[in-house]
């Protein structure tokens, strides 16, 4: 199935390494034009838009703080004025945060690590579901992870950040359904980006974190990325409200491999 973006508005957050740059490239390569989200690496999201540019799309790059309303609204109003609305939303930015036990956890950290990875989404959505309810269509895809399900020691403002944005993509979707607007969770596994790097290029941890992997590898940015494609595209024109885990089966429980 040749997945069809042609001419879609396409807003994705976080873009300027890891999941973000390459759903940006998959989104592309599929016929939309992209507005790439950076925070900080200016250079990296150049660098990016160039290549996307290159695959005949037309490119936005955006500086904007997710975790930030006024910041987002101003971001929001750049893309509507230029392309007069938003077809789609990934709500990709994220940071895991330092690990920390809950009773050490700094207030300001954890504050931090929901701001950007639950607050960010509501802003974002908020904006631009103003125009996909005018306009009666849009898709809205959310990036959790498989921690919106597994607890996850020492990353509790993550795993709660997680499970509330899975929550949210539910009830958005009851609110807008009528509306001909689709809302979507996709939740990652271990995907091998620079997120996870001090995990995957440490060979202790990482075998410890092969084993709680029944496909028994990491995942790469391309797999999820396909996926992305699919779920944001008319392919999947009846999924909405629901979270697809892309994940290798991590939330199987691989600690029950063997007895019990
Ligand atoms: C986190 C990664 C982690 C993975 C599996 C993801 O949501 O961002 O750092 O490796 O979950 O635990």
């Amino acid at each position: 199935m040749n997945i069809n973006l042609k001419g879609k508005r396409a807003l994705i957050t976080g873009t300027s390494s890891g999941l973000g740059e390459v759903i940006a490239r998959e989104f592309a390569a599929a016929g939309a034009n992209i507005g790439l989200n950076y925070h900080s690496h200016p250079d990296a999201a150049e660098k990016i838009a160039e290549e996307i540019k290159k695959m005949g799309a037309d490119v936005l790059t955006l500086q904007a703080d997710v975790s930030d309303s006024t910041s987002v609204a101003g971001m929001v109003n750049t893309v509507v004025k230029k392309w007069g609305g938003v077809d789609i939303l990934v709500n990709n930015a994220g940071i895991d945060g330092a690990h920390s036990l809950t009773w050490e956890t700094d207030i300001s950290e954890w504050e931090k690590v929901v701001k950007i990875n639950l607050f960010g989404p509501f802003y974002c959505a908020r904006e631009v579901l103003k125009y996909m309810i005018t306009k009666k269509s849009g898709v809205i895809l959310n990036i959790t992870s498989v921690h919106e399900n597994i607890p996850w020691s020492g990353y509790s403002a993550y795993a709660a950040a997680k499970a509330g944005l899975s929550m949210l993509t539910k009830t958005m979707a009851q609110e807008v359904g009528t509306s001909g607007i689709r809302v979507l969770s996709l939740a990652p596994g271990a995907i091998q980006t620079p997120i996870n790097k001090s995990v995957w290029s440490n060979s202790a941890n990482l075998s410890d974190l092969l084993k709680k992997i029944p496909l028994g590898r990491l995942g790469s940015t391309e797999e999820v990325a396909r996926v992305a494609a699919f779920l944001v595209s008319d392919a999947a024109s009846y999924m909405t409200g629901s979270t697809v885990f892309v994940d290798g089966a991590m939330i199987d429980y691989s600690n029950f491999t063997h007895g019990g």
